[in-house]
């Protein structure tokens, strides 16, 4: 990392479980152990019933909304600093929806599956940021045109948006480490991006509690939370050039 040219990280729910956000494959604690995500998480299961999955969805926005950036958060927004202002690229991806890492400070953050702060209307398209109480009815309904307001997720069958994507794939194939940190690296097209990065000639990290299918392949597995690993890395690097 010390002599890198550009540092490609992507992050997963591994990355906001120590701030009180449950995962979504944990055996006991995760969403996808409690509840069924074809029920809440398809582009039909919304069509079926919105009130159930808005009203979910409204639910995770108040709690990610009640819980704090944690040291791996901070950590990356302290990396994005240093990096970038010794003259290194630091992309940071991610595949959460909890805007945890830009109330660390991280900008700019890439959104693979956008954000549960973000709602569009299935009327008229139209976007609106929702920062604050919960809504009132559900499905919620847009301002302008009284049509039915879904969150803006990327859910189980829908395609990633395009930007997030393609800027995500070349910042992949560009760097010259890359870090997959918290991720069970188990969802596509977000999984394949290290696997993008080593054929490429990068250099490949995992920061994980646990094993998951990259962490044989990659040139290193880090095991361990990431609240505790990432200030750890940062420290070892704080005897660099860069000023950390
Ligand atoms: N530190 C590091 N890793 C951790 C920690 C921690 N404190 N806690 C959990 N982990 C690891 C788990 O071992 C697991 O490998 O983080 C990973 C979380 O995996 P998932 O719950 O599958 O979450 P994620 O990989 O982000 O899921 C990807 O799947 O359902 C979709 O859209 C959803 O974005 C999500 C995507």
């Amino acid at each position: 990392m010390r002599d890198a040219h550009h540092v490609t990280v992507m992050t997963g729910a591994g990355v906001s479980a120590e701030s009180g956000i449950p995962t979504f494959r944990d055996a006991m604690e995760g969403l996808w152990a409690r509840f069924d995500p074809m029920q809440l998480a398809t582009p039909e299961a919304f069509a079926a019933n919105p009130e159930l999955v808005t009203r979910w969805y409204d639910h995770r926005r108040m709690m990610c909304a009640a819980c704090d950036p944690n040291p791996a958060h901070e950590t990356l927004t302290h990396m994005q600093r240093v990096f970038t202002s010794s003259g290194c690229r630091f992309t940071l991806i991610t595949q959460n929806v909890d805007r945890l890492h830009q109330r660390a400070g991280s900008d700019p953050v890439i959104e693979l599956h956008g954000s549960l702060f973000m709602w569009r209307c299935t009327g008229c398209g139209r976007s609106t940021e929702q920062t604050g109480v919960a809504f009132e009815t559900y499905p919620p309904t847009c301002e302008a045109c009284g049509g039915c307001l879904r969150p803006g997720v990327v859910w189980f069958h829908e395609m990633l948006p395009e930007e997030a994507i393609g800027a995500a794939q070349q910042a992949a194939g560009a760097c010259d480490v890359f870090l997959s940190i918290g991720t069970s690296s188990m969802v596509y097209p977000a999984a394949g991006l290290v696997g993008a990065a080593h054929t490429r000639g990068a250099r490949t990290a995992e920061i994980n509690r646990d094993e998951t299918p990259i962490s044989g392949s990659v040139d290193w597995h880090l095991r361990g939370a990431a609240g505790r690993i990432l200030p750890a890395l940062a420290e070892s690097l704080s005897d660099s050039p860069k000023d950390f």
